[in-house]
C-alpha cells in the first residue's frame, strides 16, 4: 500500500454497514445463532460470491443478512467495520443501514439501531472516530413501507443525520418516494439517493433527484456526465457525488477512474467510497490504490477526491475545518 494514501486522513460517505459483513463474522454469528450456512468454510462462502451487476450482487447481499439477529450482532458488525476503517485512517464516516432488510424478517428496528449506536459510541471513545448514521429505504419495496419505516424511525431522529435510497433501481424511480423524502426533509434530515451506474432511465432519475427531490448529495451519479446540463447543476450547487470505484468494477466492469477525472475537471465534487467492502474486497485505501495503480489517477487527483469528502460531508463548519487542516498538514509534510 502506498504509504501516503495509508496515512492520509480520510472520510467515507458511502458504505452500507450490511455490506461490511465479512465471511468470518458470518460464520461466527451463524454458529452463535444456530443458523446453518450452505457453505463449509468462510473461504467457500467467499468463493461463491458471483456477481456481475447490481441485481446479482443484491441477491447475495440480502441472503447473507440472516445471520444478523440480535443487538450484539449489529454491534459486532459495526464495530468490526469501524476498527478496520480507523486502521486505514478513515477519521470520519457516514454509515448507511437498511432497516427494512431486518424488520421484514422479524428483527426489531430498535435492535438494529441500538447495536449500531453502541458501536458508534465505542468508536468515538476508543478510536477517536466520528460517525453519523443514514437510514436507507429499499426502493424495490413500496412507498408505503418506506413511509412506515420513516415513522418508526422518527423517535430515533436524533441518532440520524439523513435518509437515503438504495437496492434495485430498475423501475423504482426517485419520484416513487417523493412524499417520504419530503417528510424526512421537514423533520430536519438530510437527503441522498442512489443513482446507480448504467441504470434504465438513469438520466431521468438523476433529473428527478435534482429537480423534484432536491437531494443534498447523490450516491454514485456517474451517468450525469452524459448530460452537460445535469453536470452544470451539480457543480453549481456544490453537490457531492459518492463514487465507488471497485464496486463499479464489479457491477459495470469499469473502475470509472476516467469519470472521476472528468468530474474533477468539471468542478463536480466527486468522492471515493467503498460501498460494500466485504463483498468487493476493497475498503477505502484499496479503492484509492486501485485508482492510482489501475486507473492512472495522479496523487493530486486523489488528494482532491479526499478533500471533497470532507467538503461535502454533513458535519459542522468547525469540524470540516479541523479535518481539512489535518489533510493539508499531511500533504505539506509529504511535499
Ligand atoms: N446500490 C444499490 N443498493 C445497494 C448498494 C448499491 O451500491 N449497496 C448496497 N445496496
Ligand atoms: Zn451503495
Amino acid at each position: 500500500m502506498n504509504a501516503f494514501i495509508q496515512a492520509m486522513p480520510k472520510a467515507e460517505l458511502h458504505v452500507h454497514l450490511e455490506g461490511t459483513l465479512e465471511p468470518d463474522l458470518s460464520f461466527a454469528l451463524a454458529a452463535k445463532n444456530g443458523i446453518d450456512l450452505p457453505y463449509e468454510t468462510p473461504e467457500a462462502l467467499l468463493a461463491a460470491y458471483d456477481f456481475h451487476d447490481l441485481p446479482s450482487f443484491l441477491a447475495i447481499y440480502y441472503r447473507a443478512m440472516h445471520v444478523l439477529q440480535d443487538e450484539s450482532d449489529f454491534f459486532d458488525l459495526t464495530w468490526a467495520y469501524l476498527k478496520k476503517a480507523r486502521s486505514q485512517n478513515v477519521l470520519y464516516a457516514e454509515l448507511f443501514f437498511d432497516p427494512q432488510a431486518h424488520t421484514s424478517r422479524g428483527v426489531a428496528f430498535k435492535t438494529v439501531i441500538d447495536g449500531i449506536r453502541r458501536a458508534q459510541e465505542q468508536a468515538q471513545s476508543e478510536l477517536g472516530m466520528e460517525t453519523q448514521l443514514i437510514l436507507c429505504f429499499l426502493r424495490d419495496m413500496s412507498a408505503e413501507s418506506a413511509m412506515a419505516t420513516l415513522k418508526e424511525a422518527l423517535p430515533y431522529k436524533h441518532l440520524l443525520i439523513g435518509v437515503g435510497l438504495d437496492s434495485d433501481e430498475k423501475n423504482n424511480p426517485p419520484l416513487k418516494f417523493a412524499a417520504v423524502f419530503a417528510l424526512a426533509r421537514t423533520e430536519g434530515l438530510k437527503l441522498t439517493m442512489h443513482c446507480d451506474v448504467n441504470q434504465l432511465n438513469t438520466l431521468v432519475h438523476i433529473g428527478q433527484v435534482l429537480h423534484d427531490i432536491k437531494v443534498d448529495r447523490i450516491d454514485h451519479g456517474i451517468n450525469s456526465l452524459e448530460d452537460p446540463a445535469l453536470c452544470k447543476i451539480i457543480a453549481e450547487r456544490g453537490l457531492g457525488l459518492t463514487v465507488c470505484p471497485v464496486s463499479n468494477r464489479f457491477c459495470v466492469q469499469d473502475l470509472t477512474a476516467s469519470h472521476l477525472r472528468k468530474m474533477l475537471q468539471l468542478g463536480m465534487r466527486a468522492t471515493v467510497n467503498s460501498d460494500d467492502p466485504a463483498y468487493f474486497r476493497a475498503y477505502m485505501n484499496e479503492n484509492l490504490q486501485a485508482l492510482l495503480d489501475d486507473g492512472g489517477l495522479t496523487i493530486d487527483e486523489i488528494v482532491q477526491l479526499v478533500r471533497n469528502s470532507f467538503l461535502v460531508s454533513w458535519i459542522s463548519e468547525e469540524r470540516r475545518e479541523y479535518y481539512l487542516n489535518l489533510l493539508d498538514a499531511h500533504v505539506q509534510a509529504a511535499a
